[in-house]
């Protein structure tokens, strides 16, 4: 379905259910054959996205010259209308009597069984560096206007000029990293694909135009990549200059519009003044605008840099954490075109997989509702990530099985004890506290590390052989958001002088959101000791990921001396202070038995 929008999808895996709006194009496919009459009497005049805004277009347009289909749309936010004052002109000149100005969005529902989310990528708007006059200079230009400049279909049928005179540049400085690997911006990774575009345009510019003198301002060149660093080669032995360094100052003389560009060249120590006709600015990429849209749509998760995450990054590399997604391209990450072909391979295959296997096979680690203790409150649905717990007010909440991805988080949620973990339970983890803390609680530091990272983090320090203090006893949760806060009250009441809870970082969680939970249970943890004259820092929280071995190291010794500090005194206030108080129904008991006696 081309021009085309998801709106909503509910269910889950292999019983999606999409609601899909279909946007009126206002002509008709059918009958339009695309010859282009409505195009020469349409009288509105729009820069024309697809060419950079470096060529006009119409109201009515084809998008960009491979559209499919190859036939026109009308927008209805430029066109003037059909009032017959207004305009009309393109209904009129249509022979084939396609255009239908009373076309409306129609919205379409389809059951689907697995989703690929392929949404691609924005390049980053070079407006905020202002060290490089993109906007105060017209021969400052992005590579994507490069591209578009010097392609044969562009506005100038692929002859090079430049935008202030019409002239054909004989200078040109490429600058590398425009928003890429600059932590100041708030964009520190690597975009992936700069370096070698910008070698091939060296290259295509050297085929082109011999005359023309190339210099490429650069921090690093990344030619990673079958016969990428050969093609790095070609560049420079074609006579292209690669200077490191990333300008710091460009200047145009008004006269002849050219610029000179201030650099150190950090090869040599010194600074430098090039005079050029052009600069172009190799911009980095960016998450696309609707990620956060798809992200709400399909319960996805994304990394810190702000492209989804995906479940596993060695062994589910194209699977989203909700199951019966899957990523192809640079929604991911920056990818150039091979991987992003092979990752869309991967997605494909993912898909026919499950499509044609007729049943799943899912994890064993799911949570189950006892329907008896259920108090009906629906707190377990609003912390679920995955929407996997359905519940309407009054009613047993609902495990659909299929969605659940076994983080706990419900279980660690439910204050009435109604939710079993399968494999996690409340009984195996308070198990796992009192064998732990069973002899010389004072001497250990208990700690509760997430599967993904955390443990992972702990392992990474065993195999690098990194010495930390042998205090330390890890119990491992499936995610952080699965230490109950009984779970941490227990550990106390058992003697633990210091109780440390860790899992992901927070924007990294595998569960897609679901440490932020982590944080408000701490949260509420630290309130309930301090009431309870507990020294609250005697329960930690910290972030690991499963490459920082030296990370957990370094916090498993301040965990130990955080240790030391905390007294038998302490650790025997604590026990009293936490004490469970008894229920209702307990203390009842016990009345009846103290009369009886
Ligand atoms: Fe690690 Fe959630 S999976 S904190």
């Amino acid at each position: 379905m081309t021009y085309s929008e998801v709106e909503a999808v509910s269910g889950y895996i292999g019983n999606f259910t999409a609601k899909i709006r279909k946007k009126a194009r206002y002509v008709d496919l059918d009958t339009c054959n695309a010859c282009g009459e409505c195009v020469k009497v349409c009288p509105v005049v729009k820069p024309d996205e697809y060419q950079m805004g470096l060529s006009a277009r119409k109201a009515i347009y084809i998008p960009f010259p491979q559209a499919v289909p190859c036939s026109y749309i009308l927008n209805m936010d430029d066109c003037l209308g059909n009032n017959p004052i207004a305009c009309g002109k393109c209904a009129k000149a249509c022979e084939q009597n396609a255009i239908n100005y009373d076309d409306r969005d129609e919205i379409v529902t389809r059951a689907v069984g697995a989703i690929i989310v392929a949404i691609g990528l924005d390049v980053y708007d070079p407006t905020e560096m202002d060290e490089y006059g993109y906007t105060r200079f017209d021969n400052v230009i992005t590579s994507m206007e490069f591209e578009r400049l010097i392609c044969a279909g562009g506005p100038t049928a692929g002859h090079f000029v430049r935008p202030s005179d019409g002239e054909r540049p004989k200078r040109i400085g490429f600058i590398q990293c425009v928003g890429s690997r600059n932590p100041r911006i708030g964009r520190p990774y690597c975009s992936n694909i700069c370096c070698m575009n910008t070698i091939k345009d060296t290259l295509l510019l050297a085929d082109h135009y011999p005359d023309v003198k190339n210099a490429v301002f650069y921090q690093d060149i990344r030619a990673v990549g079958k016969s990428f660093e050969e093609m790095f080669q070609r560049s420079k032995e074609a006579g292209t200059r690669y200077i490191r360094g990333l300008p710091g100052d460009i200047e145009e003389d008004p006269q002849t519009r050219n610029l000179t560009v201030t650099v150190e060249n950090t090869t040599s120590g010194k600074l430098e003044r090039h005079e050029l006709d052009m600069v172009v600015l190799s911009v980095g990429v960016v998450p696309p605008k609707d990620m956060a849209k798809i992200s709400g749509l399909l319960t996805l998760s994304k990394t810190s840099d702000g492209f989804f995450m995906e479940s596993h990054p060695k062994l589910k590399p194209v699977d989203a954490p909700t199951r019966g997604v899957f990523f192809a391209g640079f929604c991911e990450s920056p990818k150039d075109i091979k991987d992003s072909v092979c990752q869309a391979g991967a997605c494909a295959s993912r898909a026919g997989a499950l499509l044609n296997a007729g049943q799943i096979k899912i994890e064993a680690i799911t949570s189950r509702i006892d329907e008896q203790a259920c108090k009906k409150c629906g707190v377990c649905a609003s912390v679920c990530p995955y929407g996997a717990i359905t519940w309407q007010k009054g009613e047993v909440a609902v495990v659909v099985e299929a969605a659940c991805a076994g983080c706990g988080n419900c279980g660690a949620a439910c204050q009435f004890g109604a939710i079993t973990m399968r494999h996690f339970t409340d009984d195996q983890y308070v198990a796992q506290v009192h064998a732990v803390l069973a002899e010389d609680p004072q001497d250990k530091v208990l700690c509760f590390a997430c599967n993904w990272c955390s443990y992972a983090g702990g392992d990474m320090a065993g195999i690098s052989r990194i010495q930390y203090p042998a205090s330390n006893r890890v119990v491992r949760t499936m995610c952080s958001a699965r230490v109950s806060e009984e779970m941490v009250l227990e550990a106390f009441r058992c003697g633990a002088p210091v109780v440390l809870v860790s899992g992901c970082h927070y924007a990294d969680c595998h569960y897609i959101n679901a440490n932020r939970q982590t944080v408000v249970r701490v949260q509420r943890l630290w309130d309930k000791l301090e009431k309870a004259g507990v020294r609250p820092e005697r329960l930690q929280l910290e972030w690991i990921s499963a490459a920082e071995g030296q990370k957990f190291a370094q916090v498993m010794k301040q965990m130990e001396e955080l240790r030391k500090t905390v007294t038998l005194e302490e650790i025997e206030h604590a026990r009293a202070a936490l004490k469970p108080k008894p229920t209702k129904e307990a203390a009842t008991k016990k009345e009846a038995t103290a009369v009886a006696t």
